[in-house]
């Protein structure tokens, strides 16, 4: 992985609700992902994690607005895209090939009345219009064996599959095009432990192959801390801390982080020092979650 080589540059960047009163969701926020790597947004609910996540990949819709900052994507071919600056057909060609993300909530925004398969072809049909049936079809199957789920559930409709396979779906959707950033948001937090873990361990050595970035979003520290490179952390819509997971756990310089830390008593436990232990290792650990 070549490191500290960013793909995403967020600079200054504020968003408030055009509600009465308005709400700054999101204040001064700057951040650089770099290429490969996974960095985690940690912080309560409300904080403004998911307003963020929308900046970033221009979704923002009214009453949300950006007043203000810069979002550079910076291209594996070395163009810089201004991605604030994209509309219309350059959003959507931008869109899922560069950046993707798995939404919150996600499982329960499959398409209800077409299948998998044309769920999976819509996206194709947009953004590889050259390709043909049969092409669409393998990389439909291949998508499906990368996230662990049987190719022969392509015909499924979504309240066929369970909401770990429905996840998983969504990002066999979120890689369809092999974007340089995925964007995760509560991925998992609605499944059980040993699911969320075996999709976790998915996304870990997809990303080990094909070198996508990942920002992923949840309220769970302790996961975090087992996953990300780096951490941020969110607090009323500004990042109080940001550093490596090894800082944020050893040494956190805020009293909001160290107030985290202290919630999961999971990691003040018995448990001891900081282990970069990867999710195989803790897949059994499931206590440690609680
Ligand atoms: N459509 C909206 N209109 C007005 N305020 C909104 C709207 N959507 C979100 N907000 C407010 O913006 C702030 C940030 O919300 P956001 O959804 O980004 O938080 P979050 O950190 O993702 O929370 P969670 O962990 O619960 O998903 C909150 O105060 C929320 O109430
Ligand atoms: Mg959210």
């Amino acid at each position: 992985m070549a490191e500290n080589e960013p793909v995403l540059t967020a600079h200054d960047i504020s968003i408030t609700y055009e509600v009465n009163p308005p709400v700054h969701a999101v204040k001064n926020v700057s951040l650089t992902l770099n290429r490969g790597e996974i960095l985690g947004l940690a912080g309560e609910s409300g904080c403004g994690k998911t307003t963020l996540a929308y900046g970033i990949n221009q979704l923002l819709k009214p009453p949300a607005l950006r007043t203000g900052g810069e979002i550079t994507f910076h291209d594996k071919d070395g163009t810089d895209i201004n991605v604030a600056s994209l509309s219309g057909d350059s959003l959507r060609a931008f869109r899922w090939d560069k950046i993707s993300m798995v939404f919150q909530g996600a499982m329960n925004s499959l398409n209800p009345v077409i299948s998998i398969k044309a769920q999976l072809f819509d996206v194709f049909t947009t953004h590889r219009p050259e390709m043909s049936k049969r092409e669409k079809l393998e990389r439909s199957e291949e998508l499906l064996k990368l996230v662990g789920v049987d190719p022969r559930r392509l015909d499924s409709f979504a309240h066929e599959l369970s909401g770990g396979m429905r996840q998983r779906v969504m990002i066999a959707m979120a890689l369809a095009l092999n974007p340089q950033v995925m964007i995760m948001d509560e991925p998992t937090t609605a499944l059980d432990v040993v699911v969320q873990r075996g999709i976790l361990r998915e996304v870990m050595r997809l990303r080990e192959q094909f070198n996508f970035a990942v920002v992923f979003i949840t309220h769970d520290l302790p996961l975090l801390l087992e996953i990300s490179d780096r951490i941020a952390v969110m607090l009323k819509g500004e990042i109080v801390e940001l550093d490596t997971s090894k800082n944020i756990y050893e040494k956190p310089q805020h009293e909001y982080t160290k107030k985290l830390l202290g919630s999961f008593p999971s990691l003040t436990g018995a448990r001891g020092g900081f282990v970069r232990s990867g999710v195989d290792e803790t897949a059994t650990a499931q206590g440690d979650q609680s």
